[in-house]
């Protein structure tokens, strides 16, 4: 018997591997509801054993993956068939094998190759309490994170005999800095004017909350959101393993990367289809909106991307998270992501523009703005108008401070949030109407103006909390412990979505 394990979603399950060995014709079968890719893994185990010089038993063979109730994908159980079926033949020590977890699949020549989600099959055998878990060499600086185990790395089969054998050590996985450098990263100090933008994007970073940039052609809409990565706070470590298991399950994880250090951007293109946004396939894999969890997802060209793709941001906009169900099975991936979106407000996209060029009709821009629906625009929390850069904003220096200055005051901020025992290790943008009351209550002129101003604009009361929150990171990024009129103005100002 030997111990793999199989992903539903980000988590991982224990399989066993159970092998019998009988009389009969030779024969090697796998069975316990195996995919098409496990039945497939009968050919490469074979061949890899010859390659060991340890060929299958001229008997009948059968492999058994337990619980049969669990589907299971992949090629991860190779090389725990493999051993298995060596300690049935006495090839190799039973017993030796039992505190392992093997994880890996096999190539012909009997080369251990990497698998997916190999962070989260470590952690399922931690939780079991088993001794070890040999993977992959690629797949080593994934799996060292876990502590409390024997992670070790293995590159072929015959290592792993000789491992279990007692004739070789392999060697232990070792932790490795992501030391990779993102050359896209904008600098905020390059961008000119823009100031009201500059300061959504700042309190974005800090609480995360939602984002709409709306203006003219080659205003630097596109240029602002892409400058978010260098404000972002950093990942705490346990964000770090959220983030990082979700890429590897997706499979996009570097070889020889350890942790996904940085909050995730991720931009897809309006183009992009719904199941490539949200999520989906057999097995179910992330989309964007998972691997932008715990960073930030830019829409550009918001109202190009399909009716069908925005729609389903509300759920994940609201939860956090994002369900996909296929064949009766739930998966449910973690998607919290900040949503920087930019567009411009009509189809020419000059109307409001001092040049008067605009010559949208009406009801052309209602159809266009209606692309993006109420309950969408609903969980946005601040929106921008931005001015077109004229040639004067243009020929002036850039006067905004670099984004190491905004960064150190988003940082500053987002200590404060994390600070307090109400936001439960969440930023502000995920607080709950509770825990907002208590620690943004209003005075009685903040309070005036707030239900003035939710008459005057037909706020929803998911609307009215999202100003609450928004006005709670706004006190904070000044370091203020009560919310005061003045940071409620503020936040109200960001719900216009008319431009009005
Ligand atoms: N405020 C600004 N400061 C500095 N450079 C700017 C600014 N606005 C625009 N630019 C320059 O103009 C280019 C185009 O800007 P950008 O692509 O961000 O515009 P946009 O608002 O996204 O336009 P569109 O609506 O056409 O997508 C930028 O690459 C940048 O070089
Ligand atoms: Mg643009």
């Amino acid at each position: 018997m030997a111990h793999a394990s199989t992903l539903v979603g980000l988590q991982a399950l224990p399989v066993q591997v159970e092998v019998d060995i009988a009389r009969g014709l030779p024969a090697f079968d796998l069975v316990g509801l195996p995919e098409a890719s496990v039945r497939e893994s009968r050919m490469r185990v074979r061949s890899a054993l010859e390659q060991v010089g340890l060929p299958l038993p001229t008997r009948r063979v059968t492999v058994n993956l337990a619980p049969a109730d669990v589907r299971k994908y992949g090629a991860g159980f190779d090389l725990a068939i493999a051993m298995a079926t060596l300690a049935a033949s006495r090839e190799c020590p039973e017993d030796s094998l039992r505190d392992w977890l093997l994880v890996g699949e096999l190539s012909l020549t009997g080369a251990l190759r990497p698998v997916r989600g190999v962070l989260a099959k470590v952690l399922c055998a931690k939780q079991q309490g088993m001794r070890g878990a040999i993977v992959p060499a690629e797949n080593a600086a994934e799996a060292a994170v876990v502590s409390g185990l024997e992670v070790r790395a293995a590159t072929s089969l015959a290592d792993v005999v000789a491992f279990f054998q007692g004739t070789f050590v392999l060697p232990t996985a070792e932790r490795v800095r992501d030391t990779r450098i993102d050359l896209e990263q904008l600098d905020l100090g390059d961008v000119r004017g823009q100031h009201a933008a500059r300061r959504a994007l700042e309190i974005s970073a800090a609480g995360d909350h939602n984002v709409l940039l709306m203006g003219p052609p080659g205003g630097g809409k596109t240029l602002l959101a892409r400058t978010m990565p260098g404000i972002l706070p950093p990942l705490s470590f346990d964000e770090s393993v959220e983030v990082t298991s979700i890429y590897s399950v997706a499979g996009m994880l570097p070889a020889g990367v350890s942790l996904v250090e940085r909050r995730p951007y991720r931009h897809p293109h309006h183009t992009a289809s719904t199941v490539g946004i949200v999520g989906g396939g057999d097995p179910p894999r992330p989309g964007e909106i998972a691997l932008a969890h715990r960073g930030v997802l830019f829409l550009d060209e918001f109202p190009e991307f399909t009716r069908e793709a925005l729609e389903a941001l509300r759920e994940p906009l609201e939860e956090g998270s994002v369900t996909i169900v296929r064949s009766r099975v739930r998966t449910t991936f973690p998607a919290r992501f900040t949503l920087v979106a930019a567009m411009n407000p009509c189809p020419c996209g000059y109307q409001g523009d001092p040049s008067d060029r605009c010559e949208c009709s009406d009801e052309r821009i209602r159809k266009y703005r209606a692309r993006v629906s109420g309950p969408l625009l609903d969980r946005i929390d601040l929106c921008v108008h931005l001015p077109g850069t004229s040639a004067m904003v243009y020929s002036e220096a850039p006067d905004g401070p670099p984004s190491s200055e905004v960064r150190a005051r988003v940082i500053e901020a987002r200590e404060r949030q994390l600070r307090r025992p109400q936001n439960q290790n969440e930023p502000n943008g995920r607080l709950q109407p509770k825990a907002l009351r208590a620690i943004a209550a209003l005075s009685a002129d903040a309070k005036g103006l707030l239900s003035a101003a939710a008459e005057r604009m037909g706020l929803s009361a998911r609307a009215l909390t999202r100003v609450l929150r928004v006005a709670r990171t706004i006190a904070d990024l000044e370091g203020e412990e009560s919310v005061l009129t003045a940071h409620v103005a503020e936040a109200i100002g960001y719900r216009s979505f008319s431009g009005e």
